[in-house]
């Protein structure tokens, strides 16, 4: 996967930029407040569809204006084009090659990239919804139908969720309703369920190359590391998609009365999480900072090296400040590892030797400047 260039309109403080990139490091080099990461977070939405930092797609049109716009060129096996307009008060549009797309499975996965962002060094020890989001955000590229399924999945558990509420009030409907919506989430959380536990066992192939070559650098361990997929519904693996479901179905009937009185919906993908061990100890607990981080820096490798073995290239990578919170050995191990990929990274000051063929891209007060060199 090849980015090409990006135009912008109004996207946060950039009124107007067209940027083109080259093969392996770009650079995106300027001080704080200037509008790297603003250019970065363009890049990820073209790709995903939402901004990995805004709550709201308003936050992306620039202050005092109504609408804004993403221009994507690509390469996979042909050059293609992905625009995206905001207006205030409506609906974004989204066009590939000038086709209208109106469902966000089909554009998720055109454009592949695999974001690293400080506070993906926080993975292993962060809160489970991170972790869940990683799996999301991966699979989503590669798998249409996993996003399909994830969307209908948070609509019905929003239903089921405001069903449950009401319940504290009103039964009088509520036993037939209730199991319609808890059959349908069952459904979706079976397959979703079955998604992940299989990319978590990729993930983990991966993973255990990644760690074992950065502790060649940062000190050696002998310390396997391990991830599973923990469902909410502790099946063991490999059972087929519909027992997989009567799993969810019966955990969400027998505990209807605890989801009543808690007026939300305890069961389901929603709470599962990723286990991830080092030497069959739970790295949250136990493993050393240090380590934590090795380990949060190969899931992201490994996002990369399992899009390449499904999509036959590699995603691009797209670093947010992120060498700069590494040690020196973690950095070497990750420039060592992406530099023949295509990279675009942002940072306030390059202190590398081995940037010496980056593309230097000078973003200041939301305007790019091309160094000549
Ligand atoms: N919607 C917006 N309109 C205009 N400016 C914005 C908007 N959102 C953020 N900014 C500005 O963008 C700047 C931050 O840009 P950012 O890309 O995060 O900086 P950095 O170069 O440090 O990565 C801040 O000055 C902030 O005020
Ligand atoms: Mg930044």
């Amino acid at each position: 996967m090849f980015c090409n260039k990006i135009e912008l309109k109004n996207f946060r403080n950039i009124e107007e930029a067209s940027v083109e990139f080259t093969d392996g490091v770009n650079i995106l080099l300027g001080s704080n407040a200037q509008g790297k990461t603003n250019l970065l977070e363009a890049i990820y939405t073209a790709s995903t569809g939402k901004s990995f930092r805004a709550a709201k797609e308003a936050e992306l049109m620039r202050f005092g204006c109504d609408h804004a716009s993403i221009a994507l060129e690509f390469t996979d096996t042909r050059r293609q084009r992905m625009e995206i307009k905001y207006a205030a008060g409506k609906r974004r549009q989204i066009e590939i090659n000038q086709n209208k797309i109106t469902r966000l499975s089909d554009m998720v996965g055109r454009f592949r990239c695999v974001l690293f962002c400080p506070e993906h060094l926080s993975l292993i020890k962060g809160a489970p919804a991170e972790r869940r989001a990683f799996l999301d955000e991966a699979i989503s590229q590669l798998r249409p139908m996993y996003l399909v399924s994830l969307t209908k999945y948070e609509k019905i558990l929003k239903q089921r969720n405001t069903l449950l509420r009401n319940a504290q009030d009103d039964r009088s409907t509520f036993t037939e309703t209730v199991s319609y919506w808890s059959e349908a989430l069952a459904h979706e959380a079976a397959i979703l369920s079955r998604f992940r536990e299989s990319y978590a066992a990729q993930v983990q192939n991966f993973m255990q190359t990644c760690f074992a070559q950065m502790s060649e650098k940062t000190g050696k361990t002998d310390e396997v590391p391990t991830l599973v997929y923990k469902g909410s519904s502790e099946q063991e693996s490999y059972q087929d998609l519909n027992e997989t479901k009567e799993i969810y179905k019966r955990l969400l009937s027998q505990n209807l009365e605890r989801e009543i009185y808690a007026g939300t919906t305890l069961y389901g993908v929603h709470k599962d999480d990723l286990e991830i061990c080092l030497g069959g100890k739970a790295a949250r607990q136990f493993a050393s900072q240090g380590q934590q981080r090795s380990l949060a820096l190969s899931l992201k490798l490994a996002e990369g090296e399992i899009s390449r073995k499904e999509s036959g290239e590699y995603p691009v990578f797209l670093l947010d400040d992120v060498l700069s919170e590494l040690d020196f050995a973690r950095r070497e191990y990750l420039i060592e590892e992406i530099k023949d990929k295509q990279v675009i990274m942002t940072t306030c000051e390059i202190r590398d030797e081995a940037y010496g063929s980056a593309n230097i891209i000078r973003v200041r007060d939301g305007r790019i400047e091309r160094t000549e060199e």
